[in-house]
């Protein structure tokens, strides 16, 4: 790549770990690995550690890069790509460190032996993030494909109360659609099983409900986060994720009434794909969480299925 500078942005709520992550900087330092002349290679390799003030949208690659340069975290227009104008206006490339610290052992160990993990099409290994209603919430690096139950089983102590206990997991992060715990049997974790069953592998960060979940409460918080993170650039966004979390709430108090149905599905389409950047895409993406596997992508069925979610909370059951 030939660059001479990388940088490490860390959000900034995660201060313990800033802490460490630039000991360890700090370090290296010291050992001559990085700095001038790194390992003895005769070339210059500085590495800094950059702190945000605590915002989601910052990690989006051109928001990161203007919050880099001091200025407020809102997406840049593309084109230009980061590839081509970035840092200061210098070529840039961004990636997740995940995809950077797997690097080292694939260039050590081989490519064969890294893409002979996991499934064809799916290979290798992956961060998985697990949250929610598991006894032991936590980190792990696993094989991709890795089926679902095991990941939980193994890493995670199970879901709270048992496998049976299960009601919904959102496989890969707030924006990909949940699936209910009769797909969760024999999922398998990976992008093709899970784009498929019309959800998606996503951040891979699981987050599993178990059966005294209100997910209409769930949606409505998930919106909630959206609405709040929305750095409010563009209207479809700034408006459309408070509009849907509004909506939302009402729902989730057992308040909204049924023409809203209607309104919810407008609104996402109003500002899906009409943004700087693919926040406002997952904001509406939230609200078809509930989707299951026999509905189709028309809106119909996922009316049928607010429709009876409203039924029920007008009645006081769910
Ligand atoms: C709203 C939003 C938030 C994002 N947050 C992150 C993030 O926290 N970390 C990250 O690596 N990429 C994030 N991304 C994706 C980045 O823009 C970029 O695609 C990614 O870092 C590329 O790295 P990769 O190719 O290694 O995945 C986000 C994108 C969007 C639209
Ligand atoms: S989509 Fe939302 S978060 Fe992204 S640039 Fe527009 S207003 Fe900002």
């Amino acid at each position: 790549m030939g660059a001479h500078t990388a940088y490490i942005y860390v959000r900034g709520e995660f201060i313990h770990e800033r802490l460490r992550l630039q000991h360890a900087i700090d370090e290296a330092y010291e050992a001559g690995l990085i700095g001038k002349n790194a390992c003895g290679s005769g070339w210059d390799f500085d590495l800094y550690l950059h702190h945000g003030a605590g915002a989601y949208i910052c990690g989006e690659e051109t928001a990161l890069l203007e919050s880099m340069e001091g200025k407020k975290g809102q997406p840049r227009l593309k084109p230009p790509f980061p590839a081509n104008c970035g840092l200061y206006g210098c070529p840039t490339t961004v990636n997740n460190v995940e995809s950077i610290a797997v690097a080292p052992t694939i260039l050590r160990r081989g490519a064969a032996w890294f893409s002979g993990l996991g499934k064809p099409n799916n290979t290798g290994t992956k961060l998985f993030c697990i949250s929610g209603h598991v006894e032991k919430p936590c980190n792990v690096e696993e094989e991709m494909g890795i089926p679902l139950r095991e990941l939980l089983e193994k890493h995670c102590g199970g879901v709270r109360g048992g496998w049976d206990n299960l009601l919904a997991v959102i496989p890969g992060g707030s924006s990909v659609p949940c699936l209910p715990a009769k797909q969760c049997d024999s999922l398998d974790m990976d992008f093709d099983t899970l784009r498929d069953l019309k959800s998606g592998l996503g951040t891979a960060a699981v987050i599993v409900m178990d059966k005294s979940t209100d997910i209409v409460r769930a949606i409505a918080r998930l919106s909630y986060f959206y609405k709040h993170e929305s750095c409010g650039q563009c209207t479809p966004c700034r408006e459309g994720t408070g509009w849907m979390w509004r909506i939302m709430d009402r729902m989730a108090r057992g308040e909204a009434e049924k023409r809203e149905i209607d309104m919810l599905l407008d609104v996402t389409k109003q500002v899906e794909g009409h943004t700087i950047c693919a926040l406002g895409d997952r904001g509406s993406s939230v609200i078809f969480a509930i989707r299951s596997k026999s509905e189709s992508t028309n809106t119909r069925p996922i009316q049928n299925r607010w429709n009876c979610l409203l039924r029920r909370r007008s009645k006081g059951i769910a």
